[in-house]
């Protein structure tokens, strides 16, 4: 495995490959088992496989967790080294050389500013941008996200659509711990007893997956239930929500049932957990 900070580099570099079937995993480092599985399936399925680790500063809000964001460089790289043929470690000026205020922002309006979107304004908008830059630094023929990050995906899935960029885009199942709560960096934050209640944003979303399952169709109730549940036992509840999972829309009565996602954020201590359950898998 190769480790390479500059464009310039990994251009060099991957120029002899450009014929064969480059897979990139975008990351922001801290990797886990979660991001293992994404890096294995490229490993599987191309020739070549470019992992990337950026803390990316455009998309944490003001007051987020910039700053204390894990940065465990030497692990992660012991971790992909031998699924890896390039770890690209890019510098902030490397990304952004105008700065991280510079004029050109992607940004995929509409399923951006709902759901979590609408709770940490522009982060979806700083995805999008170091993503494109990232895809034209690399130029995948495939690239590899969780479907934990189920809008993300939604919203890389439109921005590549609609910029005609060459790129199939690939979201893999959620990895999840023994107790069911799915793999995050951010689960580092939690406190013992913090961890142990974290399981019960999953679980809820278990709870309404089964309801619907059911026969359950007036889906408010459902959600107000789980949003309290969570309250009661220490969760701040950003919002829990059932969707459409081709575009996120409010579903109606005649949604089909295996088109519904359910999605929540919460926060628990200082930690965001997001999580979400397909009724049918893909
Ligand atoms: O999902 C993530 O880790 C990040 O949002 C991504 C896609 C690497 C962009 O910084």
């Amino acid at each position: 495995m190769k480790i390479i900070n500059n464009i310039k580099d990994l251009r060099d570099y991957l120029h002899q490959y450009r014929s064969q079937r480059i897979a990139f995993v975008p990351t922001m480092g801290n990797l886990h088992a979660g991001h293992l599985s994404l890096v294995r399936h490229a490993r599987q399925n191309a020739d070549v496989v470019v992992v990337s680790v950026f803390v990316n500063p455009t998309q944490f809000t003001a007051g987020e967790d910039f700053e204390r964001y894990p940065r465990t460089l030497e692990t992660d790289s012991k971790l992909v080294e031998k699924l890896t043929d390039i770890l690209f470690v890019p510098t902030v000026s490397e990304m952004y050389p105008n700065g991280t205020n510079e004029s050109t922002k992607v940004i995929v309006s509409g399923l951006s500013d709902i759901l979590c979107g609408s709770f940490r304004p522009g982060h979806f908008g700083g995805v999008t941008s170091v993503v494109t830059r990232l895809f034209n630094a690399v130029q995948p023929t495939v690239a590899i996200f969780g479907r934990k990050d189920f809008q993300q995906l939604l919203i890389i899935q439109q921005m590549v659509k609609d910029l005609l960029m060459p790129i199939e885009i690939i979201g893999l199942e959620t990895c999840r711990e023994n107790d069911g709560l799915a793999m995050s960096s951010r689960n580092g934050y939690l406190k013992p007893e913090e961890r142990s209640i974290a399981p019960y944003l999953y679980k809820n979303l278990l709870e309404i997956k089964e309801a619907i399952l059911n026969g359950e169709r007036n889906y408010p109730p459902l959600k107000e239930k789980a949003m309290n549940a969570l309250s009661k036992i220490g969760f701040t509840p950003d919002y829990i929500s059932i969707r459409d999972r081709k575009d996120l829309s409010v579903p109606t009565v005649k949604t089909p049932i295996e088109e519904i996602i359910i999605l929540g954020a919460a926060w628990l201590g200082s930690a965001r957990l997001i999580d979400n359950l397909e009724i049918s898998s893909q």
